[in-house]
């Protein structure tokens, strides 16, 4: 395939870039655009033709491949309508808001046969892909304990965004479901989820219903544990994985953006990013007055900043290249197959029942809920 035609289903904040990337690619093109409110607006910045349904879309001649963009509770569909049309589909992150949904939609695209890609971020930081380099080659021993951290402050808003309803966006486990994604990508899925929290500080007018304060356990097996917290009621922000190995630890700080091995004998820094100034745009984004802490949301009136318009040249110019019959990397095997995505949200179902319930959760009962061994 000389080149790629893309069908792109929701093109507000990061659907339009994406877009925009990929109508400037020399091997890609944008031909076809869906999306109720913004869709005539933005395929006219790309000289494209927009489609008054995600099923027209799907099925266009001049489609071969399709990003879904749309909010989170509306990927299920166009996903399973793109499968059916046989066309190769990269979906946003989370992909679902489910394990059930997520589950049919890998179904669907792999009795298809099309590539299904996630659209997991943090996979393609340059950070995170040295990190985890650094882990295989045995840099820090044997990893037995990781901790994320993503908490921020939020005030009032005055449009709530789809973006804050849990009903819509997952809350802030499934809409940064990243975190959870890295630690399951470097110790394997979790077996046993707990989660504590609740909306402890944003109640009434100018807030969604989402969770403001998760804090979450999870165990691997014998003797490796993970903990992680999200959430918008810290009036301290802090955004950092820490992964600790039996020889040494690597630290990944998203907030002051770089990252750090500590190892008898050998220290090492290197940049979060691809460039110092994407780490520095990133930098000078979290000490800015206008946002909450580590609690960042995109907004359809703005583009996305340097670092995130790199993770996208990065994402998109693999699921391209891909496409056009590239080999296919091992460090990436995980995003298009479907394996990453469904242990994800597995895994947030399950702390998802743990809240509910007050009590540990199998993740295993999450994805075979008939196994009485599972419960
Ligand atoms: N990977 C990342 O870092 C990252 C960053 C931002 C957003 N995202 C993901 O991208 C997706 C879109 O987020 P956003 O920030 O662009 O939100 P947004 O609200 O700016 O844009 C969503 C767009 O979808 C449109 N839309 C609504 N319902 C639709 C439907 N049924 N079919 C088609 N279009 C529909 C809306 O009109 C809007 O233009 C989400 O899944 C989000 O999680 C990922």
């Amino acid at each position: 395939m000389d080149q790629v035609r893309y069908g792109i289903v929701g093109t507000g904040y990061f659907g339009a870039e994406i877009g925009r990337y990929l109508a400037s690619r020399p091997d890609a093109a944008v031909t076809v655009v869906h999306d109720p409110d913004n869709g005539e607006r933005f395929a006219a910045e790309v000289g494209a033709r927009a489609a008054t349904s995600a099923e027209e879309l799907c099925a266009a001649a001049d489609v071969d491949a399709v990003v879904v963009a749309s909010p989170n509770w509306a990927h299920r569909e166009p996903v399973v309508l793109a499968a059916r049309s046989g066309k190769a589909v990269f979906c946003e992150k989370p992909i679902a808001l489910s394990y059930e949904d997520c589950a049919a939609m890998v179904e669907e695209t792999s009795r298809a046969g099309v590539l299904f890609m996630a659209g997991h971020v943090m996979n393609f930081m340059a950070g995170v892909r040295r990190a985890k380099a650094l882990i295989a080659e045995g840099a820090i021993g044997e990893v037995l304990f990781c901790r994320a951290v993503r908490n921020g402050w939020e005030d009032p808003q005055g449009a709530v965004s789809w973006k804050k309803r849990r009903e819509l966006s997952g809350g802030h486990l499934y809409h940064h479901i990243h975190e959870l994604d890295l630690i399951q990508s470097i110790m394997g899925p979790a077996q046993v989820a707990t989660m504590v929290g609740g909306n402890v500080a944003h109640r009434g007018e100018g807030f969604g219903d989402e969770d403001d304060m998760l804090l979450i356990t999870l165990e691997f097996g014998p003797d490796r544990f993970a903990t992680l917290e999200y959430g918008s009621a810290f009036r301290w922000p802090e955004h950092h994985v820490l992964v600790q190995g039996t020889l040494g630890a690597i630290r990944i700080d998203l907030q002051d953006p770089g990252c750090e091995l500590r190892a008898p004998g050998r220290e090492e820094t290197f940049l979060l990013h691809r460039t110092q100034q994407e780490d520095d745009d990133r930098r000078a984004i979290y000490r800015g007055s206008e946002t909450d802490g580590a609690v960042m949301y995109g907004n359809p009136e703005r583009r996305p900043p340097l670092w995130l318009r790199g993770i996208i040249e990065e994402e998109l110019s693999y699921f391209t290249g891909v496409l056009r019959g590239a080999a296919p990397l091992a460090e990436f095997a995980a995003l298009t197959d479907g394996s990453a995505a469904t242990a994800a949200i597995a895994t947030a179902d399950a702390l998802t029942l743990s809240l509910r319930e007050s009590r540990k959760v199998r993740v295993a009962s999450v994805t075979t809920p008939l196994d009485p061994a599972a419960v």
